[in-house]
């Protein structure tokens, strides 16, 4: 059991019979932020005060009276208004050292109660190449997932591509139409790609069009709008001064975006009429918006044409997605994309109904949800399916086939009405036992404070980005090997750390973030030696193999733990204690779905390493006992980065 939970028992049995439901409490006791009020805190005699009245030192000190740490701690210390000052015994921390030091899972045992869990993420549409935006849901997916089963749980992990949606209505319309058929049998993933652009861009340059007026009118609208505000904040004094030019500000910044809307629109309608062909061709395929979505529609009513081609196109879709899934070390347990659920949403419709969950509204078929203003629509007019009902239809396979108690679904936050009906339709039609929670997260921005965007205003691609990160990471690399004039690396090893590291920094500068902030993206931030960076805590790993090999440490017999130990240096302890917390920081990551715990935690014990490592000598430690004590600190610093980083989806390097 982990230092904490100990603590927590200990607590636990203290309040019992003082309080009816002591298990709020026991949150409260937490790591102190400074040694001086010892090594943990309760902070629960204040909020205690509510319910045992009188004044919370004294509700302290009867607590403490009742509470048996002795084989814990020092004696408890009250402090300040009331807080519970808890100093661990060296001997504790050291025994527990050694469990971690002996264990493969550093002393972090399996949860008591597994549950079954599904992590739905990445989940791309297909049939369009990969870009900027799949990353956030591929690697926070990836590492909740990873957390949960070391942690003990059963998760299935399950990519819900998007295989069957407009996409290919896309490019069977481009095959069927513009096809290059010596490309497409040369390359098909290329000529299929080259197809999806080609109908995005007249699609695109078409809408765009028919956008124009409304947007030129909107303009010149907001501009004028602008003018008078700023007029009147002119003109304006005192008290209304301040008003008028808040007025005047928003007015210019709605003013300024309409402006650029509409520019991004001219844009987009000049590229193509710069280009006699582009032209020719959007003036061709007129009417190649309806034509998409009957396409669509022709696949799903099971035309055999599309059929066909739908199933010639979808390996190779599949081939170019997980080309980067590999590059990424991501795996998933199942691969159900939308089109697995189609022959069911006929009937998912049917159910619900026959349960009276569905009206008619115009034609479409709709459930009606508390607390919500529009319903959820489950099939249109014109019969076809939605987003919605598959998803229905993916609850209930999930329910019968894996009896999950919990659903996480690792999408984008402008998806979170889409889940909140849902989860709330998934309830009413009879799953109230299922946990489902949408773990939402923010946009990628570049540094003008924009979605992420290439200098010509295109999505990201992918694999491009991871490129770029890998090319960046050798740059750093090849520097840093410069500085190291005794390492020796030749051109393999140096291209695979760069791989290790341009990746690993790409997936941290992520993870590090709270998903549900924006965050803006840097390759240079990302892969800084110092700060909050992934080759920041690959290196203090790097080092402490450099001293095990220097000093020709036998790790094995140091992870006997049978040797003595003690500490003499506060950092030594401080590091000691910092690692003992591990098992908390990674329960704590599944409270409210946030890897970046885990990420703060691993940079802080790193940061705890190097003042350690710059007080305290290890291989020529004054002592045996000191020799050991520091070897064993290395060893778990070293493993716990190793499992953290791991846990994160990212790999280390043996040496950098
Ligand atoms: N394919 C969807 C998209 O790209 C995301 C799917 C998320 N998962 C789900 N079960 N709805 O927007």
């Amino acid at each position: 059991m982990n230092v904490l939970a100990r603590l927590q028992a200990a607590f636990r049995s203290a309040l019992d019979g003082l309080v009816d439901s002591p298990s709020t409490y026991l949150e409260m006791i937490r790591p102190s932020q400074d040694p001086k009020f010892g090594d943990y805190q309760a902070n629960l005699a204040m909020p205690l005060k509510s319910v045992l009245g009188g004044n919370p030192r004294d509700i302290a000190a009867k607590i403490v009276e009742r509470l048996d740490v002795s084989a814990l701690c020092d004696p408890p210390e009250i402090a300040g208004p009331g807080f519970i000052n808890l100093r661990l015994r060296d001997e504790v921390i050291v025994e527990m050292l050694r469990t971690a030091l002996r264990d493969e899972r550093l002393g972090i045992a399996p949860v008591a109660e597994p549950k079954t869990v599904i992590v739905d993420f990445s989940s791309p549409n297909v049939a369009k190449p990969m870009h900027v935006g799949h990353i956030r849901s591929t690697v926070i997916g990836d590492s909740l997932s990873r957390i949960l089963r070391f942690l003990g749980h059963r998760v299935i992990t399950d990519n819900h591509l998007g295989d069957w949606g407009t996409q290919f209505g896309m490019i069977i319309y481009g095959f069927k139409h513009l096809r290059d058929e010596s490309a497409y049998a040369a390359a098909p993933v290329a000529e299929l790609g080259r197809l999806y652009r080609q109908v995005r861009a007249i699609m695109d340059y078409r809408a765009a069009v028919r956008e124009l007026p409304k947007a030129e009118a909107e303009a010149k609208q907001l501009a004028a709008a602008a003018a008078t505000a700023a007029a009147l904040a002119a003109a304006a004094q005192g008290p209304e001064a301040k008003k008028a030019a808040g007025d005047a500000k928003r007015a210019a910044r709605r003013s300024e975006e309409a402006a650029e809307q509409l520019a991004s629109l001219r844009e987009k309608i000049a590229k193509t009429e710069a280009s006699p062909a582009a032209s020719a061709l959007a003036a061709q395929h007129a009417d190649i918006e309806r034509a998409v979505l009957d396409e669509t529609a022709a696949l799903h009513a099971g035309d055999a044409e599309n059929r066909r081609l739908w199933e010639e196109f979808l390996p190779y879709c599949r081939e170019d997605i997980q080309r980067i899934y590999e590059r990424l070390a991501i795996r998933f347990d199942e691969e159900l994309g939308e089109s697995f659920y189609h022959p069911w949403l006929g009937e998912t419709v049917d159910d619900l109904t026959k349960r009276g969950l569905v009206r008619d509204s115009d034609g479409a078929a709709c459930v009606f949800l508390d607390g919500f203003d529009s319903p959820m629509i489950v099939r249109k007019r014109d019969g076809a399916y939605l987003y919605a009902t598959t998803d229905l239809a993916t609850i209930r396979y999930r329910v019968s086939t894996w009896n999950p108690d919990l659903c996480l679904y690792v999408v984008d936050h402008r998806q979170s009405e889409h889940f909140a009906k849902l989860f709330a339709a998934a309830k009413v039609w009879g799953f109230e036992k299922l946990e489902l929670r949408h773990v939402s997260f923010g946009t990628v921005m570049g540094d003008d404070g924009r979605p992420f965007k290439t200098r010509s205003g295109d999505t990201v691609g992918l694999e491009g980005l991871l490129d770029e990160a890998v090319t960046r990471a050798r740059a750093v690399v090849d520097e840093n090997l410069k500085k190291n004039a005794d390492l020796e690396f030749d051109e393999t090893e140096r291209q695979r750390i760069a791989e290790t590291v341009g990746i690993g920094a790409l997936k941290y500068a992520d993870l590090s973030q709270n998903r549900s902030s924006d965050y803006v993206f840097s390759y240079d931030k990302m892969l800084a030696l110092k700060g909050n960076t992934a080759p920041y805590l690959l290196y203090p790993y790097a080092r402490v193999n450099g001293i095990f090999a220097r000093g020709e440490v036998d790790a094995e017999a140091l992870r006997r733990g049978d040797r003595a130990m003690a500490f003499v240096a506060p950092e030594e302890r401080r590091l000691a204690l910092l690692l003992l917390q591990f098992e908390n920081v990674l329960l704590d990551v599944t409270v409210d779905w946030l890897p970046n715990l885990l990420a703060a935690y691993l940079y802080e014990v790193t940061t705890a390493f190097s003042q350690f490592y710059e007080r305290c000598s290890v291989l020529d430690a004054p002592d045996e006992t000191s020799r050991t004590t520091r070897l064993a600190l290395c060893d778990l610093l070293r493993r716990t980065v190793r499992t953290g980083l791991d846990l994160l989806g990212i790999g280390v390097v043996e040496r950098m």
